[in-house]
């Protein structure tokens, strides 16, 4: 991704210092352009659980480099193991997360040696970036058919597509998930326009996906979390497509809490509702997300408080009485029933455990 004409990726190994991992510090954005060095598990763990990097694929990703710095201080099982429950107590919703340090054991636990440890650790922390990054590009090939098909329906006119939180190229390594067709049909000429939630509580939509749209060229609007139903009835949307941080293999999707209502009104207003993912999102063990998949409830202070821009210093400022209890759930469930289609690196099918097993037999057939 472009950020102001130079390209970055959201997470790589510092090019002086294999012992340094660096992110841009998500919480900066818009505003300020941070990039931190990572240096330990620790660091890994508070980086994730702060949301300094967040998102299902990058969480994914970091988790991945944290266990190379894990091996890299110390490679023993012992520590390993250690590291792993570390980082997997981070966040509990996206699954990519304990996918990539299971992923990181297993690959390490080939290894005998601790140079050969490190080395694989360090490889498929690398194979765990590059391949979110190959799966983004796809879904946004698949995405961008998708979009054209719609956009040529529809006639003349901008296509409006919105999209809540970000499954942008920031919630990944490269590209994004629900951003990727978007991207993809920009630059195919397809004339296209994004309402963007703000999603509050932390504004992932008013802070980083306008961001990344901004930076990108594509036409965006931001959007208070509420408005959509009313832009639906309107017919101001032709598709909603977001991302996912966990999605059952009978295609019940957990996502940003406010999904759920944007595809009832979507239902309501007959919009195709469509979500993006890479086959790193599937949770292939669990069947009812409802009553298995657990939902992350924050602190409080990103509820009563919110941040922003004053005299060029980035401020938080209390929105709420000081003693009102908060409450912060931070996903929710969008049964299956209501989402049209789910975009996935090997192609667009059904949310349902049939379509989804015809692309990912290996996975769904055997469970
Ligand atoms: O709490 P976050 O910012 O880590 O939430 C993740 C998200 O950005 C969204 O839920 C997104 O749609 C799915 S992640 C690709």
């Amino acid at each position: 991704m472009q950020v102001d004409g130079k390209h970055y990726r959201t997470i790589w190994v510092h090019p002086e210092d294999d012992s340094v991992i660096q992110i841009i510090d998500q919480r900066h954005l818009p505003h300020q352009f941070v990039i931190e060095d990572l240096t330990s598990v620790t660091g890994v763990a508070l980086a994730i659980r702060d949301m300094h990097v967040r998102g299902a694929g990058l969480i994914g990703a970091t988790a991945g480099y944290g266990m190379y710095l894990a091996a890299l201080h110390d490679a023993s099982d012992n520590n390993l193991k250690k590291a792993s429950r570390e980082l997997t107590q981070t966040r509990p919703t996206a699954v990519n997360l304990s996918w990539a340090v299971d992923r990181q054991l297993k690959a390490i636990a080939q290894a005998d040696s601790t140079v050969d440890r490190i080395q694989v650790a360090r490889q498929t922390a690398e194979d765990i970036a590059n391949e979110d990054v190959d799966y983004c590009r796809s879904i946004g090939e698949y995405g961008l058919e998708l979009i054209r098909k719609l956009a040529k329906e529809k006639g003349s006119g901008p296509l409006h597509i919105l999209t809540h939180c970000n499954a942008g190229w920031l919630a990944f390594v490269d590209h994004g998930s629900a951003t990727a067709p978007m991207y993809a049909a920009h630059d195919a000429g397809i004339d296209i326009h994004v309402w963007v939630d703000e999603t509050r509580p932390r504004n992932q939509g008013a802070r980083l996906t306008a961001w990344e749209l901004g930076q990108h060229g594509v036409a965006h609007t931001v959007i208070p979390d509420n408005t959509g139903g009313h832009l639906m009835q309107h017919g101001l949307v032709d598709l909603v497509l977001t991302g996912t941080d966990r999605t059952t293999s009978s295609g019940d999707v957990v996502n940003k809490i406010g999904t759920y209502l944007k595809a009832l009104a979507a239902r309501d207003n007959d919009i195709p509702f469509y979500v993006a993912l890479p086959s790193s999102t599937f949770d292939w063990k669990i069947k009812d997300a409802l009553a298995e998949v657990p939902i992350e409830q924050r602190g409080a202070d990103e509820v009563a408080m919110i941040q922003g821009l004053n005299e060029g210093q980035l401020k938080k400022v209390l929105i709420t009485p000081p003693d009102s209890p908060l409450a912060n759930y931070a996903f929710d469930v969008t049964p299956a029933n209501l989402v049209t289609g789910l975009i996935t690196e090997r192609g667009i099918c059904a949310a349902n455990r049939e379509s989804i097993g015809r692309l990912f037999p290996e996975y769904v057939i055997n469970h």
